[in-house]
């Protein structure tokens, strides 16, 4: 009999996707390793929940950065197939090396730009046409790979929502929604029931902030006498038609309001915009497509792609996989109540290093800018606060931002981001990220929107020379 779940989510790559599955179902375990990020934590879960429908017995590891050193201690355990989930493609070059001595078979499941090898098994949209950056991620990857592993009657399209957590975690939907093959997952994850998308309101926080916060730290486009101002935000809703307080008062979120009071408010929202003279551009920006996750209570975290990852990233990127991966395989209790203190933490950290940021300002190179934030900012978060300081005041959105961390007294983490119309007027922070640490002796790689490297101490002023004679190159 063909069901639904017959249809293959992304044609272009069914048929790697399925040798790559015949490959790990011919193993008798698997060791999954995967990247310390929000789309590497559910690259993980979506792949873990695929292996156990399929009875085979795995277990998980998780890498800030797979340099020569992991790959070499992944070759030294006794697990014969290794599935490499969120990174592998930027170092195949290290990892066919170890499969020709026979160290281990790997699969690898990624969406970064491949480094100059090839390996049978590697399942990467790049190979295929489709945009790592933009249309698939290292969730999406591993998806497409756990829909080649269903045998009998297993349907592993409720993994799809899992999937668009990871795809939103790498900010794939940064157009205003998810696009090309991360779309055709979204329409699985919906017919399976996991999913619903809607146009809504494009701000964060709408399960679980209060209104007026939501509208205070709606800063993407920002809102003159509200964005940044709660008392703004008050007299703002307080002014309105539409009850959003309860009983005490106290203030509702925006899952507690109606579809009709919702359009209400965000219509008003608009209005005031236009009042206050913010162009129709930034304003079409404060609406887009929310992904819900309809099997999660409303009301928290879960319920909202965005805010799911958010969580994930909380964890991850602070030697806590275990505990991101333990939320998204369904732990309700003690994971997921660990998963909100490190939220907390992860939140004042984020504004902390804005708050420096803004307060250190950045150093303009010519073609990109950059700063050094050494111990103040933790290397494994200070790329989502480069990318957050993109367009606040000091820093332009014309030109990329490179940012530098203490990784080690030895190394340091450097962090670039650039935006889409930079991307389409050559950028590319990959071949950047890659050409400018090789140049001192480091490794670097990524997206052409996004990407990282790590550097010997003392080589920061010379790979920003480089890094600014590669960007000149691309977009003279
Ligand atoms: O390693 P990985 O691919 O998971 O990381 C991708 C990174 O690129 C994320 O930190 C994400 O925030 C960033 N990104 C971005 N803007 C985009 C796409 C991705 O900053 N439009
Ligand atoms: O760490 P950060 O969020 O800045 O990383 C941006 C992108 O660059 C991610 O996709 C990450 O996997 C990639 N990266 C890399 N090699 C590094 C550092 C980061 O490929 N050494
Ligand atoms: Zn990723």
């Amino acid at each position: 009999m063909s069901t639904a779940s017959d249809a293959v989510p992304v044609p272009k790559m069914a048929d790697r996707a399925a040798d790559c599955a015949e490959r790990l179902l011919a193993a008798d375990r698997v060791l999954v390793a995967s990247h310390i990020d929000a789309d590497g934590l559910t690259s993980a879960a979506v792949a873990g929940a695929a292996l156990e429908r399929a009875g085979i017995p795995h277990e998980q590891t998780f890498y800030k950065q797979l340099d020569a050193d992991a790959i070499a201690e992944l070759a030294a355990t006794d697990y014969e197939t290794v599935l490499f989930t969120d990174f592998g493609s930027g170092q195949l070059d290290d990892i066919a090396t170890h499969e020709q001595r026979g160290d281990f078979v790997p699969v690898v499941a990624d969406h970064h730009q491949p480094a100059d090898a090839e390996t049978e098994y590697h399942l990467n949209p790049l190979l295929f046409g489709i945009n790592g950056a933009r249309e698939l991620s290292g969730a999406g990857a591993a998806y497409v790979l756990a829909r080649a592993l269903e045998r009998g009657d297993v349907d592993n399209r409720d993994l799809a929502a899992t999937a668009v957590v990871g795809a939103v975690g790498d900010m794939q939907d940064s157009d205003g929604e998810l696009q090309g093959a991360n779309a055709a997952i979204v329409e699985e994850g919906v017919a399976a029931g996991a999913l619903a998308e809607a146009k809504d309101l494009a701000v964060y926080g709408k399960q679980t902030r209060p209104l007026p916060k939501l509208l205070e730290y709606a800063t993407d486009t920002y809102v003159p006498g509200i964005s940044n101002s709660y008392t703004g935000a008050v007299d703002f809703l307080d002014d309105l038609d539409v009850d959003c307080r309860g009983d005490e008062r106290e203030w509702k979120r925006w899952v507690d309001l109606t579809d009709e009071e919702r359009q209400r408010v965000a219509s008003a929202l608009v209005q005031h915009a236009v009042r206050r003279g913010v162009p129709a551009r930034k304003i079409d920006r404060l609406v887009g497509t929310t992904y819900t996750l309809t099997n999660e209570p409303s009301g928290t975290e879960l319920r909202d792609a965005s805010e799911f990852s958010t969580l994930l990233n909380a964890t991850a990127r602070y030697d806590r996989a275990d505990v991101g991966l333990a939320v998204c395989l369904g732990d309700r209790t003690g994971a997921l109540e660990t998963a909100r203190e490190l939220l907390r933490t992860h939140r004042r950290n984020l504004s902390n290093g804005l708050d420096w940021v803004k307060e250190h300002g950045v150093t303009d190179a010519g073609n990109v800018q950059w700063f050094d934030a050494g111990d103040e900012i933790r290397e494994t978060i200070v790329g989502i606060v480069a990318g957050m300081s993109m367009g606040v005041d000091g820093v332009a959105r014309s030109k990329p931002v490179v940012a530098f961390a203490e990784e080690s007294d030895e190394e340091t983490k450097v962090s670039s981001r650039g935006t889409g119309a930079l991307v389409r007027q050559g950028l590319d922070l990959s071949n950047v990220m890659g050409e400018a640490a090789e140049a001192v002796g480091g490794g670097g790689g990524g997206h052409d929107i996004a990407a990282g490297a790590t550097i010997p101490t003392g080589t920061e002023e010379a790979f920003v020379e480089h890094a600014n004679r590669v960007v000149g190159d691309q977009l003279g």
